[in-house]
């Protein structure tokens, strides 16, 4: 197959750094394909640890190909903060390592100005609990059609006139946020502030990309957040703005979709999800506090604590469908290590009726009840286990019965944050 697509099958934060990371090392080109700097890991390579919201992990490591396509909400500043600082840490980012496609749409500030305002003033129910970064008013502005775009950096004098566009959209909507207007000469000086900065890089990327299919070279898509937080097919309205989903990276990169690959699907061996919206299998309690604390779930981006549950097989079986997943790479399987019993939700009840899937309603999403099925928990550590006998027998039998249930075989199991705590059952690469 060649190319490895990478997709959250929960809602985010499954541990993709790491296992990007591991296949960043295998790939020539790294792509980021949708989101922006709401993204967020840390790779650790030789004990030096990188933070990455918007970058492609590849930028890490010499001699790889990083790519940021046209799916992506790109924040200029934002690029020029996190290259600064990678750069402080001796990470080179230049033209020849990153191209940044000249057809996606920028944030700025007047989007994350609006996504502070519509969180602030949401009442209780309403407020989604966003990353803050302005993520969702860019996409409006994308599908509105007035978004500036990463190539009118280069084209100064066609920057006045999307301006006005994009300001006859904004200011009314400012107004009746009871905001002060914006004029066009403070977006002007935002954006030629910070052009040169970003004009170097631009990029084809369609072309770049089909050039290196051709050339043989092996394309890694590095997806953010997860299927849950998909703009069609998450929990709506508590998701991100984008689609997550794996026929994203086509759409995302401008590679057709027959040139994908393998998908792997990052699942957590439990579930987390921060923000707001429903989460059937949460635990508000002790249960939920211990899989916190042992498996530090706090946001990479905001800090926030994520809220912790039982492993939910409907859900992600729902997640192998949606994204056409070929194999899982389950991480923090040694979060449960020590647990007495351990719990997996097999179907849920609705008005007395079970189903075997997530309903699309909010309604109904918040009237389901899970059903959970209990297995027996382990003492052993599985935490730093690199083959399967290492793993105790119960262990294994949780995860040969997650294969069964979401239908789809474990193809890497994550045994703790260190690279090498990993067993491999077949590289996604080599298909
Ligand atoms: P936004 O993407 O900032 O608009 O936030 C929308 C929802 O997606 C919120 O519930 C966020 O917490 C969630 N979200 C966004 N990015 C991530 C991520 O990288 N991991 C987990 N959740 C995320």
């Amino acid at each position: 197959m060649g190319n490895v697509v990478v997709v959250g099958s929960q809602w985010g934060d499954e541990g993709k750094g790491k296992i990007v990371d591991w296949l960043s090392e295998r790939a020539d080109v790294v792509v980021r394909f949708q989101g922006g700097h709401n993204a967020g890991h840390t790779l650790v390579i030789d004990g030096v640890s990188y933070k990455l919201s918007l970058l492609p992990s590849g930028v890490v490591r010499s001699g790889k190909l990083s790519v940021i396509g046209n799916g992506v909400v790109f924040d200029p500043h934002a690029f020029v903060a996190e290259r600064k600082r990678l750069e402080a840490q001796g990470v080179s980012i230049s033209p020849a390592s990153l191209r940044i496609a000249d057809n996606a749409s920028l944030i700025l500030s007047l989007h994350r100005e609006l996504d502070a305002t519509r969180e602030n003033n949401a009442g209780t129910g309403t407020k989604i609990g966003t990353t803050g970064r302005g993520i969702g008013p860019a996409y409006e502005d994308k599908v509105g059609r007035r978004a500036i775009r990463v190539m009118d950096l280069a084209h100064p004098e066609s920057l006045p006139e999307r301006i006005e566009r994009l300001l006859a959209h904004h200011n009314p909507l400012r107004r009746g946020l009871g905001q002060p207007e914006i004029d066009a000469a403070t977006i002007l000086e935002e954006l030629t502030s910070v052009a040169h900065e970003i004009t170097p890089f631009i990029d084809r990327v369609w072309r770049l990309l089909d050039q290196r299919r051709k050339a043989g070279d092996r394309i890694l898509f590095e997806g953010a957040q997860g299927t849950l937080l998909d703009i069609d097919h998450g929990t709506y309205p508590f998701v991100t703005s984008s689609n997550t989903v794996a026929g994203q990276a086509a759409a995302g990169s401008g590679l057709g979709p027959s040139s994908l690959g393998f998908v792997l699907g990052i699942t957590k061996a439990y579930t987390t999800r921060v923000g707001e919206g429903p989460f059937p299998s949460e635990q508000d309690n002790e249960v939920g506090r211990f899989l916190g604390e042992k498996g530090r779930e706090f946001g990479t981006v905001t800090g926030r604590k994520r809220r912790c549950g039982w492993f939910d097989a409907v859900l992600v079986r729902q997640a192998v469908a949606l994204n056409g997943i070929h194999g899982l790479a389950l991480t923090k399987l040694d979060v449960l290590d020590g647990l007495d019993e351990i719990k997996i939700v097999v179907g849920y009840r609705l008005d007395g009726t079970v189903i075997d899937y997530l309903p699309a309603s909010l309604a109904e999403q918040r009237r389901i009840e899970p059903i959970y099925e209990t297995l027996e928990g382990w003492k052993d550590t599985t935490a730093g286990a690199r083959r399967w006998n290492d793993l105790p027998a119960q262990a294994v039998k949780y995860v040969r019965h997650i294969e069964e249930l979401v239908e789809a075989p474990v193809t890497l199991l994550s045994t703790s944050p260190e690279r090498d705590d990993t067993i491999l059952v077949r590289d996604p690469f080599q298909d």
